[in-house]
């Protein structure tokens, strides 16, 4: 397994601004919400390792430490924190930029891992080439 050092740079992989759809009676957003776009920035960042289908196999002890608000713009900055052979583990640190102030806030963390996967569901390397191709993509209709 490979550990990358602890000081990786985490980039922004998503920023979403939270709409009333998101959100409860009292104004803040689902947590549900929040871990849907934490799955989906793991995802972005496996890419980052090949052209695969990538799986979530696990999502670390998620705690909620601020509430998100509507309008508050949102990010979720990633990091790759080690590699297995057909698995990454990925970190996302998530942060609310108030609406209102402009103040940053950090929201939670995570730790996910993901896994390469065949067109059978079977994990492969995800250094070995492409997995995905033009057949997978939408076709223009004709
Ligand atoms: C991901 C999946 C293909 C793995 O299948 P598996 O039979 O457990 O495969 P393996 O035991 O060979 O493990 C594959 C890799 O996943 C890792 N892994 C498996 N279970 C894990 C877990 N619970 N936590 C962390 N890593 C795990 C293994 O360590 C291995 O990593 P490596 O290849 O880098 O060494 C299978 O569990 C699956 O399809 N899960 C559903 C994924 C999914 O649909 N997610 C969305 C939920 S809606």
């Amino acid at each position: 397994m490979v550990r990358m050092s602890d000081d990786a740079k985490q980039a922004a992989a998503l920023r979403v601004v939270m709409m009333p759809r998101d959100a409860n009676v009292y104004g803040t957003i689902f947590g549900g919400v929040i871990l849907s776009y934490i799955d989906q920035a793991g995802f972005i960042e496996a890419r980052k390792h090949g052209l695969h289908r990538w799986v979530t196999v696990s999502i670390e002890k998620v705690d909620f430490r601020a509430p998100v608000f509507i309008g508050d713009v949102v990010s979720f900055l990633t990091s790759t924190e080690s590699t297995g052979t057909s698995s990454v583990k990925v970190r996302v640190r998530v942060e609310a930029e108030r609406y209102r102030s402009g103040q940053t806030v950090p929201v939670t963390e995570a730790r996910l891992t993901m896994v390469a996967i065949d067109a059978a569901g079977k994990p492969i390397p995800f250094d070995s080439p492409p997995s995905v191709g033009p057949k997978d993509r939408e076709q223009p209709a004709s």
